[in-house]
């Protein structure tokens, strides 16, 4: 069967979870039975199917929707739903426990495929596991298409883009900041993140895909310039304010590298990125970093030992399945914002890109960025060379996101810096 003969457009493989909800929702409010063939994943059919019925009531436009069963210890199942569909989103994490099987099957069947994975460790192993054959079966595996990690991937090639497109040079340097955010925390993504402290404390793999910078780049090139994540705060004479390290650098930065790496190295490669939290510039500014840095420490030496990481989970960490309140994912916000320097005949550039939303971002605005990665896969709506492989968002589907996220409600902006444009 190919790909174009599938009974779906889109499947979305762990519907019933907290990110999977959200995603079903934003499906079904932004689009119609007429434009695309969806169909609900999961592994438990009655709560797929009560799933549906308050789906049909919050919508007039669908009056049913499929459900297709599978669970990730039963791999027949994986195949069955690869085949039925073009595309798969999957939210079924931890990753790294239940992520493989359908990554396979996908493979297999030669099934496009998106996920909100923020696991460097699983990346790793499945870029080093499948990388050749995604790219012989032409199925595209594109991780990270939640908060991380499209903000970041996508915003720095909007900045390279315009660099290219201006000046006809890639930035040299592209730093991120994370500005402002507000949001919770899922059942699903504590799980995750005590996955990867885990898999780190007993893999000797994962703890040198945590600590190497280029460990996402294909295998052969896991070196470069580039130091990797900040870890002290820092005066940041681009932004002019102090610094602290961003949580989310050690995924997002990764996957920057990735994308040059995967788009041949356009932005050279002598590039370097890095992700940080700004503060202000004065004293105070170097204190809020310092408190920042000192509570990423605390957290990240917390979770580091087992015991301490199970009692978390016991007694702090919401369960699998509890996330945000409604009004949480509905009165939060980010921004994310990139600058970009480079050196043109002409003399020194700055750039500036902005990605940002109203809605919480790990929940709200990931339901939107993952929905709608899947439906650039969906319509081939991409601008990336590649029509295989395990990629990035930057590299596997390109500044088509960027309209898409623009349609949907996000802010996406890209300009020289005193003058953005959309
Ligand atoms: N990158 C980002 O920005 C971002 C944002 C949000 C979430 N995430 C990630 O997304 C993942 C999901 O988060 P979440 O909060 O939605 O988690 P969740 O609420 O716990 O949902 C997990 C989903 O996986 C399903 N599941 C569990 N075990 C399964 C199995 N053996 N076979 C098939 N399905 C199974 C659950 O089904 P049941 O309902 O039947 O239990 C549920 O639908 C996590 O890895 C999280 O880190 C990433």
């Amino acid at each position: 069967m190919s790909n174009t003969d599938r009974q779906y457009d889109l499947v979305v493989w762990g519907a019933t979870g907290v990110a999977g909800r959200l995603v079903a929702e934003h499906l079904t409010a932004q689009y119609t039975p007429e434009t695309l063939e969806f169909a609900l994943g999961g592994r438990n059919e009655n709560r797929l199917r009560e799933l549906e019925a308050d789906l049909i009531a919050q919508s007039e436009a669908w009056e049913e929707l499929p459900v297709v069963i599978g669970d990730a210890t039963e791999p027949d199942s994986l195949r069955e739903i690869a085949h039925s569909t073009r595309v798969v989103c999957t939210t079924v994490g931890p990753y790294t426990t239940y992520g493989t099987g359908l990554v396979e099957a996908c493979i297999d069947a030669g099934t496009d495929y998106c996920d909100l994975t923020g696991e460097v460790n699983w990346i790793r192993e499945i870029v080093d596991r499948y990388h050749d054959e995604a790219v012989e079966a032409g199925s595209r595996i594109v991780h990270s298409c939640g908060f991380d990690s499209i903000p970041a991937d996508l915003a720095t090639l909007l900045v390279q883009s315009y660099a290219a497109s201006e000046f006809d040079v890639p930035c040299e340097l592209v730093r991120l900041y994370l500005e402002d955010g507000e949001g919770g925390v899922s059942g699903g993504t504590a799980a995750s993140i005590a996955t990867v402290f885990e898999a780190a404390s007993t893999d000797p793999l994962a703890r040198q895909a945590l600590s190497n910078p280029y460990s996402l780049a294909p295998p052969g090139e896991r070196s470069g310039v580039d130091p990797g994540e900040q870890r002290l705060p820092r005066y940041d004479p681009l932004c002019s304010a102090w610094t602290a390290p961003s949580p989310m650098a050690p995924m997002n930065e990764r996957v920057i590298r990735r994308s040059n790496a995967l788009l041949g190295y356009p932005w050279g490669r002598e590039f370097r990125c890095s992700e940080v939290v700004p503060t202000t510039s004065g004293p105070l500014g170097l204190v809020s970093a310092g408190a920042i840095a000192g509570g990423l420490g605390l957290g990240t030496m917390a979770l580091s030992v087992g015991p301490i990481r199970s009692t978390l989970q016991q007694f702090a960490f919401p369960d699998p399945g509890e996330g945000p309140t409604r009004a949480e994912i509905e009165n939060g916000h980010f921004t994310v914002r990139a600058l970009g320097r480079g050196t043109a005949t002409d003399g020194p550039f700055v750039l500036r890109a902005e990605i940002s939303a109203d809605r919480d971002p790990g929940y709200g605005a990931t339901a939107q960025m993952l929905g709608e990665a899947a439906m650039c896969l969906v319509f081939e709506e991409t601008d990336s060379p590649l029509s295989g492989g395990i990629l990035t968002p930057a590299s596997g589907i390109g500044l088509p996101l960027a309209d898409r996220l623009r349609d949907v409600g996000l802010t996406v902006t890209v300009g020289e810096r005193s003058r953005p444009t959309e």
